[in-house]
């Protein structure tokens, strides 16, 4: 029974203080949104929303949750935050996120990825209450040697493009303070668990970053303009957001139930068969909102991005009672079809928000 996959798991949030850093951004919307429905006391910590629409705007008024917004750099505010809330979770997820903008603003990512990270697990030296911790990474810390095997927890980090490094940066970061501060071994004296999360590419509605492949997509399609496309054969696992959002949340369920069983990293990723090609996407996208035009083009002097990348998901699957629910044709339909209700005016944002999780509710409660 234990690992039957159920909605009911987040019963475990009703009436918590839940701490979230990146709450204004895409995964942090989802994320946000999923605690308040559970009946939790939220607060996030964030910059401003930065993209036009944001998800977070759309819906920040239906929601009671406490916002602060401000810097993750800024140490002695992050920790005046967190204690005076005295979280009993926090999920991290504030960062510099994209590859191409970490190669024009590299110290600004290493700074908000690595000493983001320190900066609130410093804070949590100081809580004095008990606190789950899951810390958003990516699966891009793994050291890419560009071949078809998936990497698992245990291999080696690498980095080649400043956002990659500094996220294995604060994989270090994040083993070095559970290893000296947050030691399994002495839990009862500091009551603290911390995991890091390792998840791949993810696709829903909702997201409106720059260079990312379905807001450029859906973009170019609301606007009767080409999809250009510069890596058609770059291979992700896509993933809904859902998925990895609903494992940390289970996770966090997990660690608070059992603190020590539950530490250490963890890879949430789709099924080893649903790793596509970019290309196989925007087609995919065209097919399901009925119009759009690739136009492919390829830069041989392009940044470098790891073209192949996927993830062993076995722990997670053997370990807590979480699995992926949705491949990867559910997730790329349901993401463009939010688009083109939300675009085309028939549901607004907080009405394609509720029905998403619902219907994801549904699929872990059959
Ligand atoms: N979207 C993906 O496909 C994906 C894949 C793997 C990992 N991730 C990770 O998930 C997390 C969330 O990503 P996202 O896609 O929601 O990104 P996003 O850009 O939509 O959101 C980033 C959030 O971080 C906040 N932030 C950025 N710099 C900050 C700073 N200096 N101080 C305070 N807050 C700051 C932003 O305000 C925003 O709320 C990130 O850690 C990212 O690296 C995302």
């Amino acid at each position: 029974m234990e690992n039957m996959v159920s909605s009911n798991f987040l019963d475990v949030y009703k009436g918590k203080e839940v701490f979230v850093t990146g709450h204004t951004g895409f995964k942090g919307s989802w994320l946000t949104y999923a605690l308040c429905k559970a009946g939790a006391i939220v607060k996030g910590y964030s910059l401003a929303p930065a993209t036009n629409p944001s998800l977070y705007t759309l819906f920040e008024n239906e929601v009671n949750i406490e916002s602060v917004i401000a810097d993750i750099n800024d140490a002695s505010k992050l920790q005046k935050e967190i204690l005076s809330f005295q979280p009993d979770f926090i999920f991290h997820l504030a960062a510099q996120p994209l590859v191409r903008r970490s190669y024009k603003e590299p110290l600004n990512t290493f700074g908000t990825n690595v000493m983001g990270t320190a900066n609130l697990l410093n804070a949590v030296i100081h809580l004095t209450k008990p606190c789950s911790c899951i810390l958003i990474t990516t699966d891009k810390v793994y050291e890419n040697k560009e071949w078809n095997y998936p990497y698992r927890e245990t291999d080696r980090l690498g980095g080649y493009d400043p956002y990659s490094a500094s996220k294995a940066c604060s994989e270090l970061v994040i083993n070095s303070y559970r290893n000296s501060f947050f030691n399994p071994a002495h839990y009862n004296q500091h009551q603290k668990s911390i995991v890091s999360v390792r998840a791949g590419n993810v696709i829903g509605g909702g997201d409106w970053s720059e260079d990312r492949l379905i807001p450029d997509i859906v973009r170019a399609i609301a606007f009767d303009k080409n999809i250009i496309i510069r890596s058609p054969n770059s291979v992700r696992p896509w993933q809904h957001v859902l998925e990895p959002v609903f494992g940390y949340l289970q996770l966090g369920v997990s660690l608070s139930q059992h603190p020590s069983k539950y530490e250490g990293a963890w890879n949430f990723g789709p099924s080893n068969a649903d790793n596509l090609p970019v290309i196989d996407i925007a087609q995919q996208a065209i097919d399901i909102w009925g119009k759009g035009k690739i136009d492919l083009q390829i830069d041989p002097n392009a940044l470098h991005e790891a073209k192949l990348l996927k993830l062993d998901i076995s722990k997670a699957i053997n370990e807590l009672p979480w699995k992926p629910k949705m491949d990867t044709a559910m997730a790329i339909e349901r993401t463009i079809q939010w688009y083109k209700s939300f675009y085309n005016g028939e549901q607004t944002a907080l009405q394609l928000l509720e029905a998403d999780i619902l219907y994801y509710q549904s699929l872990l409660n059959n």
